[in-house]
């Protein structure tokens, strides 16, 4: 009898295994929901994401490239919200833009693996049995979608340009005469790590280490090629940390914004 046919037979969650084969599930399980969770609320608040007391200037990475805003916040738009939007449904500047970094994840090669373990159990874990006998694959819609994780990568990149500038903006202070002063604070040093942790994640991307180097057939035709393609896997051996404390630090950057701007949190400046 195959190793197939014997995980057929049995039933879900029966397994010969003794280790904690539940724990890793589990603690992907309750992460990704607290920070769907967090990340849902953030978003549709549509307040409290930019704070410039103190002369300081930072932007919660949620709500960036911020296009529609108050005056007096970093907007691309001079407006507040876009004139097309319905005027029955609640507007977030975060809404317009979640999409990208949203899809990168979801598709993303590593998630797909934690989420479909912790989520619908398929399979839950290695040599324990499954909630159904049938193969879902990802070669019908919705799951086929996963192929447009080569774009979202691309789109994903451009964000974290836009998070390294917010992140060096956040270092240039607006003194009380109006002139502006190169300086540190928590918040500057909070978005700057911010944007490396997302940087680490998206640049070591699967599809980018394919691009710059994974597809060649031989390596010592394009040293640079292989340079980069080297440092790319260094990231990618890695992916999975990178991923949870990009994941982590991005939603607490956007709690000591949130809480600065709220008045809760004080951002200190060091000098
Ligand atoms: S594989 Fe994880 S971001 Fe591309």
């Amino acid at each position: 009898m195959s190793n197939a046919d014997t995980l057929k037979r049995r039933s879900f969650g029966e397994t010969a295994r003794i280790d904690a084969w539940w724990l890793k599930p589990g603690l992907v399980f309750v992460g990704l929901t607290a920070f769907i969770a967090y990340a849902t609320w953030a978003g549709m608040q549509g307040k409290h994401y930019f704070y410039d007391g103190g002369g300081a200037h930072l932007l919660s990475p949620f709500y960036s490239p911020l296009l529609y805003g108050q005056a007096h916040e970093p907007r691309l738009f001079a407006a507040e919200l876009p004139s097309w939007w319905p005027s029955f449904l609640p507007f977030s500047a975060a809404i317009l833009i979640l999409a990208g970094p949203a899809g990168m994840r979801v598709t993303c090669y590593y998630y797909r693996g934690a989420y479909y373990k912790s989520f619908w159990a398929d399979p839950v874990a290695c040599g324990v049995g499954e909630p159904r006998k049938s193969y879902w694959g990802e070669h019908r819609i919705p799951l086929l979608l996963h192929n447009a994780h080569r774009y979202f990568f691309y789109v994903a990149g451009v964000y974290v340009f836009i998070l390294f500038y917010d992140g060096l903006r956040a270092l240039v202070y607006v003194n009380p005469d109006g002139s502006h002063s190169l300086g540190i604070g928590v918040g500057s040093i909070v978005l700057l790590l911010n944007a490396c942790f997302l940087a680490g994640y998206t640049f070591g991307c699967h599809c980018h280490r394919h691009l710059l180097g994974g597809h060649l057939r031989i390596f010592a035709k394009a040293p640079v090629q292989h340079a980069c393609y080297q440092c790319i896997s260094m990231l990618n051996r890695r992916h999975m940390y990178w991923a949870w404390v990009s994941l982590v630090w991005v939603g607490f950057s956007d709690l000591y914004v949130r809480m600065c701007a709220m008045g809760v949190w004080t951002d200190w400046r060091i000098f």
